[in-house]
């Protein structure tokens, strides 16, 4: 959708993965510590900036007039409130809504809403809308979505619109004009529902690598593939598997959405969440979606073009063993065969020069990330020029 945002995947927090539906925890108090602390541990300085409601916000049902309301005894102050006081701390705000009948847990849906709830949202404030899919027949999905975008557009408020329609599609079989969806909404869930389990997001992994039409072409600046928030932190799961995660989806351009517990998180999941050099592959301005490049009984290799020539290369290992992983020029995509300079990003180390091979070891469902830039000094330049870069 070329609205002029999300030009690099949203970065964010959304409570769903760790609160779900839990109305004892999902209040206006819980979202304005969330977004202080983002705005003071270093999260917003690495770029988390959207903090977003997610399902179970609302009241039961609408007012007289028809409008969304926030559950009274949780939200005392108003959304609006809560959307001030996140921008104040220089960061957005998200909402949470259902194009259908119902959302997923049964608050109020939009269906015969969309204009008003547009409105709504705009008023409030509101920077990002997550618009769900549950209780709405896919088939509907096409008109609604759209209609709800153009909706969105005409408040004249900027809002980054993220799309669930792709998600209830693919559990239905259901063929998805991606062609389509990517002129109408800036992200858009893919698969089902992600949970703190290295079986479960590789397996959405490799629904985004194998899926047919293939999904990284449909992915670029405002128009990004998701699959889903992170679960780093959640506890379920190593911090070599929440790294591997963030990794690969830096490598496939994916929404960084923290989906922990902010408030409460160890030292170690916030340095995996804020590690920079990630983060730049992440947020690579020309918006490339990367693609797994080899794969062979659990050992695989990622690659995502970057700007300026480079690349990052993210060596996976899906096993129980530690093993070596080879990368070769061959089975990477390279424009230009040249000398490259080898970054690690978790060691954050130069480790010499890539020419035409490179092995690490990998330790289980651990990932080696590097980055390769190409060698200023491969480059042919007249004496004139050199004289100039050696002043
Ligand atoms: C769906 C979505 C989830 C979450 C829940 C809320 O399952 O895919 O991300 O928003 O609804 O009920």
């Amino acid at each position: 959708l070329s609205n002029g945002l999300a030009l690099t995947p949203p970065m964010g927090f959304n409570y769903w993965n760790f609160d779900g539906c839990e109305t004892n925890l999902i209040n206006e108090t819980m979202m304005m510590n969330t977004a202080y602390a983002m705005s003071t541990n270093g999260m917003a300085r690495v770029g988390y900036e959207y903090v977003n409601l997610d399902d179970c916000w609302m009241a039961k049902s609408r007012d007289e007039n028809g409008n969304l309301l926030p559950d009274p005894i949780r939200f005392p102050s108003g959304i609006k409130h809560l959307a001030d006081y996140i921008h104040s701390l220089g960061l957005k705000f998200g909402i949470y809504g259902d194009i259908g009948t119902t959302t997923c847990k049964g608050y109020p849906g939009s269906e015969n809403y969309l204009e008003q709830d547009a409105k709504t949202f705009a008023e409030w404030g509101v920077d990002f809308v997550k618009m769900d899919g549950c209780n709405m027949q896919v088939e509907d999905m096409k008109e609604a979505y759209t209609d709800l975008g153009k909706y969105l557009q005409a408040t004249g408020r900027p809002m980054v619109y993220s799309c669930s329609w792709p998600t209830y599609a693919y559990v239905e079989n259901i063929t998805m004009p991606f062609d389509y969806i990517e002129g109408i909404c800036n992200l858009w869930r893919e698969f089902q529902d992600i949970r703190d389990d290295f079986t479960e997001w590789t397996q959405i992994l490799d629904e985004m690598e194998d899926s047919l039409p293939k999904r990284s072409q449909f992915a670029g600046p405002s128009h990004f593939n998701d699959p889903d928030m992170l679960e780093i932190g959640n506890g379920l799961e190593s911090n070599i598997e929440y790294k591997s995660m963030i990794s690969l989806w830096s490598i496939i351009a994916a929404p960084l959405i923290a989906g922990n517990d902010i408030l409460t998180m160890s030292k170690e999941t916030l340095e995996i969440l804020i590690n920079e050099e990630v983060i730049q592959v992440n947020q690579d301005p020309l918006g490339l979606q990367g693609n797994r490049v080899y794969q062979n009984q659990g050992l695989e290799v990622y690659q995502r073009t970057l700007i300026n020539d480079s690349y990052a290369i993210a060596m996976f290992n899906r096993g129980d063993v530690q093993s070596d992983i080879t990368i070769t020029s061959d089975m990477l995509n390279l424009t230009n065969h040249q000398n490259f300079n080898i970054r690690d990003l978790w060691s954050h180390t130069d480790n010499g020069t890539f020419s035409d091979t490179f092995t690490a070891s990998v330790e289980p469902h651990g990932t080696i990330m590097i980055k390769l830039s190409p060698k200023i000094n491969n480059i042919y330049l007249p004496l004139k020029y050199r004289k100039h870069l050696l002043k």
